[in-house]
């Protein structure tokens, strides 16, 4: 469903991708993982329109995403859930999940999908009225991910979903996301944490220097004698 042939993207004159080719197909989860400053963020920003390719191609269930501004991005079906969770700490979680689904479509079905979400994410239900900036960073996270669902998404990407959280709260962050992956939405997950992504999704690439150095199946990576140096600790 979302193909990307040979793309670069740059910060002025940083190159911070070059030639990135990747694919995700309908329904499947697929990992993007790497050392910090590897370019993962960047392939997800090319993806979503935040930052414009300078090379390449990048095309979603036949469209091409490189003139169409962010929120049309959104519009065709991809969210995502950028690094760092970047809810709104004055907003109460009900609100967050609402600004959510800011595109047409999604607003017209919003009070079904809050409910679904719900539905996903009991303690969010909970919580609904207080105020993002004081829940933990587990629940801030779990709130970023229901945001991103408040779309409607074919394909969710998700940004180090991991990041800062105990292995337990890592637990239960990752059944959610498998959770909704069941329920037959595209993933796209950047980890730093290499076994547990691996432990979730179907096949995945491998970043360095904004290059894609080694890519598989989830089983060969797991194999791979630089994946398990570099990254296994083995
Ligand atoms: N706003 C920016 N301005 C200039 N350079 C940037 C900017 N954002 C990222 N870069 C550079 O682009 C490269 C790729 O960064 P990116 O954020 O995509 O890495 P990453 O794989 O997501 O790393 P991390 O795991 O630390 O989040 C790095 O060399 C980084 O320094
Ligand atoms: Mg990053």
């Amino acid at each position: 469903m979302l193909t990307l042939s040979a793309v670069s993207a740059r910060y002025g004159s940083v190159p911070a991708i070059s030639d990135v080719s990747i694919s995700v197909g309908e329904g499947e989860a697929v990992g993007l993982l790497g050392a910090n400053g590897a370019g993962k963020s960047t392939t997800l920003r090319a993806i979503s329109g935040l930052i414009r390719a300078t090379s390449g191609s990048i095309t979603f269930l036949g469209a091409d995403l490189a003139a169409l501004p962010p929120h049309k991005i959104a519009e065709l079906g991809i969210a995502h859930v950028p690094e760092g969770r970047q809810v709104f700490p004055e907003l109460t979680v009900k609100e967050n999940l609402e600004v959510g689904a800011y595109i047409p479509s999604a607003k017209a079905e919003r009070n079904r999908t809050l409910e679904l979400v719900f539905g996903i994410f009991p303690a969010l239900a909970e919580r609904r009225n207080q105020l993002a900036g004081t829940m933990s960073g587990g629940e801030q996270q779990m709130l970023a991910v229901g945001r991103g669902l408040m779309l409607k998404p074919r394909l969710l990407m998700l940004d180090e979903p991991s990041l800062g959280l105990a292995p337990v709260v890592t637990d239960a962050t990752f059944a959610k996301i498998q959770e909704v992956h069941a329920m037959g939405t595209a993933i796209l997950l950047v980890e730093q944490n290499v076994s547990r992504a691996l432990g979730m999704v179907q096949r995945a690439y491998v970043l360095e220097s904004g290059k894609v150095i080694i890519q598989g199946s989830s089983a060969e990576l797991a194999n791979n004698k630089q994946v398990q140096a570099a990254y296994l600790g083995m």
